[in-house]
């Protein structure tokens, strides 16, 4: 078995960790979810993460095949349409995205958008394997989080999106349109019936209270033994009552509207509009007495 070569990048602003997953032998290579820098108050779009995985490609040598999204991400705006305009890789996710354009096109009335998935290159379907120069890649529908979530099996290593967080810091949020935490815990277990030692890497790290690093490498071992929401013994009804609990007291992720209108795009913005610009669009929800002020 190859062992991939994986240099990690943490975007601290949104707690991302994206991925450059190279074959030793061929030095082709993929990079996993991609962060484009963005400012929410000014709207201002920046490069400086995706330019520095790709600095680190070229000074590797290395050949960018495929942009790999494990899901459209809330909290992050994707980097991939930078990273395929300059090395032609490819953009794949998993093939339910086609879910989560439907559920999303109608509450930001994205009238352009469609729902098939071709803004993607690729659609994943479950078990599909591919290669990355010489290594193995296969793929695991892993639902929950939101319907359309996928983890990529690169050899030994498994890119886990936002099923699972570090042991100490548990599981991911399963109350965004078309989560479920009874998928979640299924799609969690089977990822935790892989071998023992199979390294897993998050997408995601908070630091949990009482750790003052981040941190994002584990292995099955590590969270079947000490996930504090799904280590080994923990049933499913157990798990679903402590995650619902816990999703009700979490607010929307700060950049959760611009995060999903971009991504269920493949990382496009909305076309310009007439004046040549594009924009974001923020759906108003009326509460309580402000219905009565417009
Ligand atoms: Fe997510």
């Amino acid at each position: 078995m190859s062992r991939p070569i994986i240099r990690s990048f943490f975007d601290e602003p949104t707690n991302t960790v994206s991925y450059l997953v190279g074959d030793p032998a061929t030095r082709k290579a993929a990079i996993i979810d991609p962060v484009f820098d963005y400012d929410h108050s000014s709207g201002e779009v920046d490069t400086r993460s995706v330019e520095a995985m790709l600095k680190a490609a070229e000074d590797a040598g290395n050949t960018i095949e495929w942009v790999l999204e494990t899901h459209a991400h809330a909290d992050h705006l994707s980097g991939a349409p930078f990273i395929k305009a300059r090395t032609g890789a490819k953009i794949g996710i998993g093939e339910h995205i086609k879910d989560v354009q439907r559920i999303f096109r109608p509450i930001f009335n994205a009238t352009d958008l469609k729902t098939d998935g071709s803004d993607f290159d690729h659609l994943f379907r479950d078990g599909e394997r591919f290669k990355i120069g010489e290594l193995d890649v296969e793929v695991l529908y892993t639902p929950g989080h939101t319907p359309a979530d996928i983890s990529y099996k690169i050899e030994d290593a498994v890119f886990v999106g936002d099923t699972l967080f570090m042991p100490d810091y548990g599981t991911a949020r399963a109350d965004f349109p078309g989560g479920d935490a009874h998928k979640l815990y299924r799609s969690i277990k089977r990822l935790l019936a892989l071998p023992s030692e199979t390294r897993l890497f998050m997408c995601h790290d908070y630091k949990a209270p009482g750790r003052d690093t981040f941190a994002w490498e584990t292995t099955v071992r590590e969270q079947r033994e000490n996930n504090v929401h799904v280590r080994d013994g923990v049933s499913e009804d157990e798990f679903v009552a402590l995650r619902q609990a816990r999703d009700t007291k979490l607010s929307a992720p700060r950049l959760l509207l611009p995060s999903i209108q971009v991504n269920i795009r493949a990382g496009k913005f909305p076309p310009a509009e007439a004046n040549g610009v594009r924009y974001l669009t923020i759906p108003v929800k009326l509460k309580g007495g402000a219905q009565t002020c417009v």
